[in-house]
């Protein structure tokens, strides 16, 4: 599934306001900040903030602060994270950490950081929003490092995580960046806390059903439009949604297979695709697109009382989350 002309014409609107931000010197610092915003990425949580803001009936113009706070805060915790993750390529480019070498990287991801408060800080909006906005999103990159480490922990731990673990990782590491970025859209219409909290609760459920989804196809996606090998992740041993369930759901044989395959680099690329389609026959990818699906209907409810056309927006985003193929 493709990303809407509405999610398009957000998202360059959101660039020129970002590009005009990472602009400065050493001009070095600036190219390695801006290096993965200019070599892609889809702008999923400035669209949230955006239409967070509209459905509320908001003035959108107060939004894009935050919205592109956002979106240099989850580059921050990007750059960050393929160094943690020791990954090279992303948006079909090297890491930045690769091509800028690593304490530029840490460098470029703290100027995004700190730049993220400092946009939020100059907006136009009244002291109290703007207070309110500063206090939110700074909790929710204390909850991304949390999980974070929660995912580093569970990667290191020879114990297969329940999916309860699972979800409390994921609903930090990941959602917590779509929780607020609802959260602030609402925040800027300057609405009621209800409306904050039925935002809030949107976007923390689409960010489950998000990385669920991004699990799913770390597993089973196409290597042609994931540019890396079907079941990477299961030969990667990332304690994933799918990989816990095809786990704990395999006997004999498949799950000797499976478990040969988990976190084993030296893998040949036949075990390898063995073994997911021991998985695919489990039917473990509709099991898991069923737990996407659930979260989906969720974050729906909480959008209950609202109508028209963000509304709709916001809808289809939730359907391209857990429709989308990479
Ligand atoms: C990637 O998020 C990091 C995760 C939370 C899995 P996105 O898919 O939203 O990142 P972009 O679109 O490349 O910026
Ligand atoms: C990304 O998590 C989440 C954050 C950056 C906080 P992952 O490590 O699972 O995602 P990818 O695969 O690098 O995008
Ligand atoms: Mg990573
Ligand atoms: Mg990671």
């Amino acid at each position: 599934m493709k990303q809407s002309k509405t999610m398009e014409k957000n998202a360059n609107k959101v660039n020129k306001f970002l590009n005009s931000k990472l602009k400065g010197n050493p001009k070095k610092l600036y190219d390695a900040a801006g290096h993965l915003i200019v070599n892609g990425g889809k702008r999923l949580r400035p669209f949230m903030v955006m239409k967070s803001c509209e459905i509320l009936g908001g003035n959108a113009s107060n939004a894009m602060y935050p919205a592109s706070a956002v979106e240099m805060v989850h580059n921050f915790t990007l750059v960050h994270d393929d160094i943690m993750d020791n990954d090279e390529m992303r948006h079909g480019v090297p890491t930045v950490h690769k091509k800028f070498g690593m304490p530029i990287a840490i460098l470029a991801g703290d100027v995004l950081f700190s730049k993220a408060f400092q946009i939020i800080s100059n907006s136009n909006l009244p002291p109290k929003e703007i207070s309110e906005l500063v206090s939110r999103l700074s909790k929710a990159c204390v909850e991304v490092c949390e999980g974070q480490l929660l995912d580093i922990k569970m990667a290191e731990e020879k114990r297969i995580p329940t999916k309860r673990e699972y979800i409390t990782m994921i609903g930090k590491k990941t959602a917590a960046l779509f929780d607020v970025s609802c959260a602030m859209g609402a925040i800027s219409a300057k609405k009621s806390a209800k409306d904050v909290k039925n935002l809030s609760e949107f976007g923390k459920n689409l960010g489950i059903a998000f990385q669920i989804t991004d699990d799913l196809i770390g597993v089973m996606g196409d290597p042609k439009i994931t540019k890396k090998p079907v079941g990477n992740d299961l030969r990667e041993g990332k304690k994933s949604l799918p990989i816990l369930m095809a786990i704990s759901q395999s006997t004999g044989k498949d799950r000797k297979i499976i478990l040969k395959a988990f976190g084993n680099p030296k893998i040949t690329k036949n075990e390898l695709e063995e073994a997911v389609n021991i998985i695919r026959k489990l039917g473990i990818e509709d099991k898991v697109r069923t737990q996407a699906l659930a979260y989906a209907s969720k974050a729906e409810k909480s959008l209950f009382t609202y109508s028209g056309k963000a509304k709709n927006e916001l809808l289809s985003l939730l359907e391209f989350v857990v429709k989308r193929s990479v």
